[in-house]
């Protein structure tokens, strides 16, 4: 059946890339002026770790992976799953070193930004990889694992953890403001 709890997810995915791609036209500009912008540096910084590495993952781990975990059947199964719980860890405390020097590359600080351009690199391929990951073995056990009755149950602890923040529309919306920022239509990242 077609689970509305893991098309939120393949939404996000979505969306999280498209911040990965825009995470790379801030570090060309960064680059070329030799310091971050502060507006969409900041917004960029608490959408990674609020919604890509806060609520989505949240959604998977507390939600989704608590109840896979419960219905494997297997070891390998077992294991993918904590293969990604570890990715996302790696993933928290690359962006904790990317917070770390953030306010430094905005004020133009060189070894700063040179520390955020280096780790922003390596914090985006990590990232890709990871979402290439669940694609590709977390939401087809999704799909295997997950009973009918699931999916309402998941969507309900998803509307738990949306509470006291953003909505998901206004994320949308907040995710194409910075498109419309970092990468106007019709301008390619050359242009930058
Ligand atoms: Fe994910």
């Amino acid at each position: 059946m077609a689970f509305v709890a893991l098309e939120v997810l393949r939404e996000e995915h979505r969306q999280i890339a498209r911040l990965l791609d825009l995470f790379e036209r801030l570090a060309v500009q960064g680059r070329r002026d030799g310091r971050l912008a502060a507006e969409p540096a900041a917004e960029l910084l608490a959408l990674f770790v609020h919604f890509a590495d806060g609520l989505h993952q949240e959604r998977e781990e507390s939600c989704l992976f608590t109840r896979l975990f419960a219905r494997a059947r297997t070891v390998d199964e077992r294991l993918a799953l904590g293969k990604l719980c570890g990715e996302h860890e790696e993933e928290r405390r690359a962006l904790r070193s990317l917070s770390s020097s953030l306010l430094g590359a905005i004020y133009g600080r060189g070894g700063d930004l040179a520390r955020f351009l280096a780790e922003s690199a390596t914090f985006v391929h990590l990232h890709r990889q990871h979402l290439a990951d669940e694609t590709r073995e977390l939401l087809p056990m999704a799909e295997r694992l997950l009973l009918p009755e699931d999916d309402a149950a998941l969507l309900e602890l998803y509307r738990g953890l949306e509470q006291g923040g953003p909505t998901p529309a206004v994320l949308a919306a907040r995710i194409q403001q910075l498109s419309e920022r970092l990468a106007p239509a019709g301008r390619g990242a050359a242009s930058h």
